[in-house]
């Protein structure tokens, strides 16, 4: 069987006790940390950046997964890998051509991602599918922590999973959004490699239990 990948969003944590976040997310069966950067123009909420994240991995002997919600991704993604980064992923409705910035990941090391929200039709991403280590399917609108999932995210899923298999390629497939104990089975039944979950993990009263049955 596929190795169930989960990596909670840092979002959801209580800033003022990310050192106590970061421990948990160590002793946890996590795989990674997800580290969602926000600009507020790209999306409407701002959230935190560099120093932030170099406390952060600093602590953290997990991977850290960034998402960046941001314009301009070109002028931050080697920043982000300076700054401890193991993968960078950034929207393709952000940018006119995303091949540049892929290569500028690539080349400083770290594992690339391409990501669309859940208005744009997943055969955008076709083109670039033998050209990035993972794509993240957003099942909520980019900008906060606490969504509901959105349904018709199974759909695009399927797409893409068949896509992946019928190319043979080894894409890891990321959803991100409003996943839970609930949905996360499911969701992997349906071919992700790897699920996002902040409100579902940092609201639990056993944030380490939860993540344990996020992979059930
Ligand atoms: C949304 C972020 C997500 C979010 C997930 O803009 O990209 O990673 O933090 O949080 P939950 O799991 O609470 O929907
Ligand atoms: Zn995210």
């Amino acid at each position: 069987m596929k190795n169930k990948i989960i990596s909670p969003s840092l979002l959801s944590a209580d800033f003022g006790r990310l050192n106590e976040a970061c421990d948990m997310i160590n002793a946890s069966n996590a795989e990674w940390l997800h580290i969602d950067v926000m600009d507020g123009v790209f999306v409407p909420n701002i959230s935190f950046g560099f120093p932030v994240m170099k406390a952060v991995q600093k602590r953290c002997t997990k991977p850290l997964d960034v998402h960046l919600m941001i314009v301009h991704p070109e002028k931050y993604v080697e920043r982000f890998v300076d700054a401890g980064a193991y993968s960078v992923g950034f929207h393709l409705e952000a940018v006119d051509d995303p091949r540049p910035i892929l290569d500028l990941i690539r080349k400083k090391g770290a594992k690339t991602c391409l990501t669309i929200n859940p208005d744009i039709p997943v055969e955008r991403l076709y083109p670039y599918l033998d050209e990035v280590d993972m794509v993240l399917l957003m099942s909520v609108f980019a900008g906060y922590g606490g969504q509901k999932f959105i349904e018709s995210s199974y759909e695009k899923l399927d797409a893409l999973r068949a896509e992946i298999d019928r190319r043979g390629l080894s894409t890891l497939i990321e959803m991100d959004g409003g996943v839970n104990v609930d949905n996360a089975p499911l969701l992997f039944q349906h071919g992700a490699d790897a699920l996002v979950a902040g409100n579902a993990v940092f609201s639990s009263d056993d944030p380490i239990n939860t993540i344990d049955l996020l992979k059930r």
